[in-house]
């Protein structure tokens, strides 16, 4: 069973046909417009494409270097490699931090584990699991840098210096790949704006490198696949929401005497991604013979590459069980008449 899937309608391959017939498919005026259109959905001043949520990752963290130093990043080990990666590359410290009940980050282990002799600025980085737009109970120091993971959610309303989105194809704004940085720091923008093209500014017939820089521009094709993303955007959010809330009584109806399991629920802003099952240790085979999906994700800090020694209790004992089900079609899969199905399967 899959997962995710990408949609693109016939209008958007026509519009992307027709520009790639004009030849404008490199960096150009699309990307402005996609900035300007995606203010109202991540509600900063500030929006910077970029090729991926990947490389907008890596920029955040070269700016906070360039700024703070080396930093201490606190994250969960529940999520994406790539900004970990980024940042760990960039010589900041990693400290994974346990996620909450419904795989959210835990301000209270932050607290916890927020050394008080570091020296390093503080860097938070939360993931807005499956599509929620907020985290409940976020407890600061309040001297800290917040940085957002939202590649899974298009609306967020959880504070934020930066947040950065996915318009990967299989994203709720979708392209074949892009992203975006939400901000409110004009200077921040600027870096932003110049990293993302060689660190170029262009002069009367030429142009200089000014500062660092690297090719994470977003371009014109995939911009205009983003655009016409955001537009259907509501009537996909609209299935989404309609698919989950089928799951959701429906698993209200059967948990009890099936499952015995917990359907992690989503907020009234949330981007409706995929949804999540919690199981138990005795029902999750079962579950996951029902909905053969991947797990996001492997636990970061397990992984070979960061190999850390942390002990994530929380983490380590919620994930087994976790099972992704997938929002994106009404009528494919059947998730309802599975639900059905699995009384025989008991
Ligand atoms: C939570 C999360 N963060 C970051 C990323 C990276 O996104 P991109 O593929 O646009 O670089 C992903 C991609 O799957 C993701 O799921």
């Amino acid at each position: 069973m899959k997962l995710f899937n990408s949609n693109f309608s016939a209008k958007e391959t026509m519009l992307a046909s027709k520009l790639i017939e004009s030849g404008d498919i490199g960096f150009g005026p699309l990307s402005s417009k996609l900035e300007k259109l995606f203010k109202n959905k991540s509600g900063k001043q500030y929006n910077v494409s970029t090729s991926s949520a990947s490389s907008a990752a890596f920029m955040i963290f070269e700016y906070l270097k360039s700024i703070h130093g080396p930093c201490d990043v606190y994250t969960p080990s529940i999520g994406f490699v790539s900004p970990a990666w980024a940042a760990q590359h960039l010589g900041h410290n990693i400290i994974f931090v346990d996620v909450d009940d419904n795989l959210l980050f835990d301000f209270d282990d932050y607290l916890y584990k927020r050394s008080n002799n570091s020296q390093n600025h503080s860097v938070v980085m939360p993931v807005l699991y499956g599509g929620v737009s907020q985290i409940p109970n976020l407890k600061l120091k309040g001297d800290e840098t917040l940085v957002v993971d939202s590649a899974h959610c298009v609306t967020p309303k959880i504070k934020s210096d930066f947040t950065f989105f996915s318009f990967h194809p299989y994203k709720p704004i979708c392209s074949s790949d892009g992203g975006m940085i939400s901000t409110d720091c004009k200077k921040a923008r600027d870096f932003f704006n110049c990293y993302r093209n060689f660190g170029r500014k262009n002069t009367k017939n030429s142009y200089d490198i000014v500062q660092s820089g690297f090719k994470f521009y977003m371009n014109d094709l995939n911009s205009c696949l983003a655009i016409e993303s955001l537009k259907t955007h509501a009537d996909r959010l609209k299935t989404r929401k309609h698919n989950f809330n089928l799951i959701k009584s429906r698993t209200a109806v059967f948990d009890d005497i099936l499952f015995n399991s917990r359907l992690i629920d989503h907020d009234e802003n949330s981007s409706y991604y995929f949804s999540t099952i919690i199981a138990d240790d005795n029902n999750r085979n079962k579950i996951k013979k029902l909905y053969p999906t991947s797990t996001h994700y492997p636990l970061l800090h397990k992984t070979k590459y960061f190999n850390s020694k942390a002990k994530l209790k929380n983490s380590e004992s919620i994930h087994k069980n976790i099972i992704n089900l997938p929002l994106y079609k009404i009528e494919e899969p059947p998730i309802i008449e599975m639900w059905a199905d699995s009384i025989m399967i008991n």
